[in-house]
């Protein structure tokens, strides 16, 4: 696919076999960049990178566990190997567990942290050496409405590793602006994803529907617009910020 704002660049993408990682795939893919589709899951990952294939676009199923920092540099090393260059990381695999504080396990918490926090570190480790040498990079995170406020279906564990990726965005977009690399988080509120549905049964999401003001969930697609605006040239002056879309879920000041 030619035209596009993305044209010639490569985006890796974590997560993305499906929900909102996918629906970003799919906009990058459309846009023009080359699309290196990261998931724990090779089956979804591998159908995510044929529907961006035949829609005209370029893209590579790659299995990385980003908990994993051998997996995670083989998944750097892939997108270097196959296109030549990486110019965008998207942060976005992560996993939600909604036990109560008190009972939550040592496994479960390193497993939420790790999923959401630690995977977001390695990636961008493993990614910037690339990142840097592309003139451009950009790193985009996916945080959460949890990490600003609460977490409304999660447990403890994963809004303290939402809070955790604010702090990775500001940090390392202090320490890599020299190396022309933007970071910058967005904070989703809630999004109608396979995640979302797996928790959340008919009388949940009656309470979780009243308590947005826009009166609906996110689509994934809007997600992906804000991430790839993040992602794009238009965005080169933006870093070391999160912003948030929650359907005003979620206004302070
Ligand atoms: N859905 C929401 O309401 C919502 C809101 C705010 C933030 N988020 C965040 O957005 C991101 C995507 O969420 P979603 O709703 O699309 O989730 P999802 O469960 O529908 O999809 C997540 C994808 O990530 C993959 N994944 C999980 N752990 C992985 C790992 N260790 N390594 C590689 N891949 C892994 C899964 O296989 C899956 O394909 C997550 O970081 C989530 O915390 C979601």
């Amino acid at each position: 696919m030619s035209g596009g704002r993305f044209d010639g660049r490569v985006t890796i993408v974590t997560g993305a076999g499906r929900g909102i990682g996918r629906a970003i795939a799919e906009r990058f893919g459309s846009d023009g960049a080359a699309v290196v589709i990261a998931d724990l899951d090779d089956a979804t990952a591998a159908e995510a990178a044929r529907a961006i294939e035949a829609a005209g676009g370029r893209a590579l199923a790659v299995h990385a566990d980003v908990t994993r920092p051998g997996e995670v540099e083989a998944l750097a090393a892939a997108a270097t190997d196959t296109f030549g260059r990486i110019d965008v990381l998207v942060n976005n695999a992560g996993i939600l567990r909604s036990t109560r504080a008190a009972d939550v396990t040592a496994e479960e918490w390193h497993l939420v942290v790790d999923s959401n926090l630690t995977g977001s570190f390695l990636c961008a480790r493993a990614a910037y050496p690339a990142l840097r040498d592309s003139g451009h990079g950009r790193i985009v995170n996916v945080a959460s409405m949890a990490g600003r406020a609460t977490s409304t279906l999660g447990g403890v564990h994963y809004t303290t590793a939402k809070a955790g990726v604010l702090g990775l965005t500001r940090h390392l977009a202090r320490e890599w602006a020299r190396d022309g690399i933007t970071v910058n988080a967005v904070s989703p509120g809630i999004v109608d994803t396979p995640m979302v549905r797996a928790s959340t049964d008919a009388a949940r999401m009656t309470q979780v529907l009243a308590s947005i003001p826009l009166g609906r969930l996110a689509d994934a697609s809007e997600i992906a617009s804000l991430v790839c605006y993040l992602a794009s040239d238009e965005a080169a002056y933006i870093t070391g910020t999160n912003v948030d879309i929650h359907g005003g879920e979620l206004i302070i000041a």
